[in-house]
């Protein structure tokens, strides 16, 4: 059964009716533009087809009532708890929450609905599952209470309620692309301007996820030492963001940087470049350019911005030893979770088993890897 059927049926068992909207958001692999979204500069991300699903219905009181099918509980909470900000607990239902605060604080009057939640995007490994959920929701809430679906609008309360209600400081790639995502598609997002450039994956090609199956607990505090760095580098050119420094004028200062500062500059600087030229790549079918873009991508990543790890060398490592693979780099935060591989599409399938058993054995640990497909993103089904 798919995942939206079996949401439906769950609807049913629980609440004894049909759901009245199945609404879908989708996870996302990042191409390549990594740490530069806080930076005010380029991504390019894609949504993937591993989602968030919430089957609904509107109920005529305050309250949102929600059953995990992977949590196997049913949680709740009443609107009128989350027209303020309060510090997050615990636990899947704060995303729901967060979003919920978010939609109020700007204005939209909410209506109480019962759903049931379901997804298959594995938790911090690195394919924005919180992302998902926050874009799951917000477009539950909009059908229940008939809410215009504004997908950048939302993308931005998801990520503020990310921001301030659970209190991971991250940047707009993750909301934007599950909000606003198109099968076939990557997304080149400027996330100074939030405009953005639709590119055609290019034919012939698989975008293949590579799960090392490692997990870090302390990606949220070196995520927002790397956004300190950063923002002390913006201040020492005298721009708002590094963004606003071009490979020129960091060639000429660099020395004056620190130690930390430089390779931290150096990464954003290079990688905003590697983005947009990345995006031409693409649309010009030139998958060797763009493989070639995202092993740089890595190096810098490891090297100059130090948010990689053993595990993820070793896959990277793996996936490059590989017939048909054209690059291959670290994707999302970093410091375990997934590489992403550009893999000529005839050999995806033996790079996928391959890379598999080539990184168990270097490692010892226990892979995932899939061939995905880019959807489009947050969306009702019925
Ligand atoms: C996480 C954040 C994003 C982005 C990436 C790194 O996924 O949620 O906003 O900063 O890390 O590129």
């Amino acid at each position: 059964m798919s995942l939206n059927e079996q949401a439906a049926t769950a609807f049913t068992e629980q609440f004894a009716q049909a759901p009245e909207w199945i609404v879908r958001a989708p996870g996302r692999v990042n191409i390549i533009g990594e740490h530069t979204d806080y930076n005010d500069g380029f991504v390019l991300p894609m949504a993937i087809d591993r989602a968030v699903y919430i089957a609904c219905r509107p109920t005529e009181t305050q309250t949102v009532k929600v059953h995990s099918l992977d949590f196997d509980e049913t949680r709740a909470f009443d609107l009128a708890e989350t027209t303020a900000l309060k510090p997050a607990a615990d636990g899947w239902l704060e995303y729901l929450k967060g979003t919920a605060w978010a939609l109020q604080d700007a204005g939209y009057s909410l209506k109480g609905w019962e759903g049931v939640l379901v997804g298959d995007i594995p938790v911090g490994a690195g394919l924005s599952s919180s992302a998902a959920v926050e874009m799951a929701t917000a477009r539950a809430f909009a059908a229940v209470a008939d809410l215009p679906w504004e997908p950048g609008t939302m993308a931005r309360l998801g990520q503020r309620a990310e921001n301030q209600w659970v209190g991971v400081n991250c940047g707009i790639m993750d909301q934007m692309i599950s909000a606003t995502g198109r099968q076939g598609h990557a997304l080149l997002l400027d996330c100074r301007s939030l405009e953005g450039d639709l590119v055609p994956l290019p034919q012939g090609v698989a975008v293949v996820i590579l799960d090392t199956g490692t997990r870090r607990g302390l990606v949220d505090s070196a995520y927002n030492a790397r956004r300190a760095q950063c923002e002390a580098a913006a201040r020492f050119f005298g721009v708002q963001a590094l963004r606003d420094v071009d490979e020129e004028t960091f060639a000429a200062r660099a020395p004056e940087l620190d130690e930390t500062a430089r390779p931290r500059a150096n990464h954003v600087i290079s990688e905003n470049a590697r983005t947009v030229q990345a995006a031409e790549a693409m649309r010009a079918g030139d998958a060797a350019s763009l493989g070639r873009l995202m092993n740089e991508s890595h190096r810098s990543l490891r090297d100059d911005f130090s948010v990689s790890s053993p595990a993820l060398d070793a896959m990277v490592e793996c996936a490059h030893a590989q017939t048909g693979c054209y690059g291959a780099r670290m994707t999302g935060a970093g410091f375990g979770g997934c590489a992403v591989a550009l893999v000529a599409a005839e050999n995806a399938e033996s790079f996928a088993a391959a890379t598999e058993t080539a990184y168990r054995q270097a490692t010892g640990n226990d892979p995932s890897v899939y061939i995905c497909k880019a959807t489009d993103g947050a969306a009702l089904l019925e």
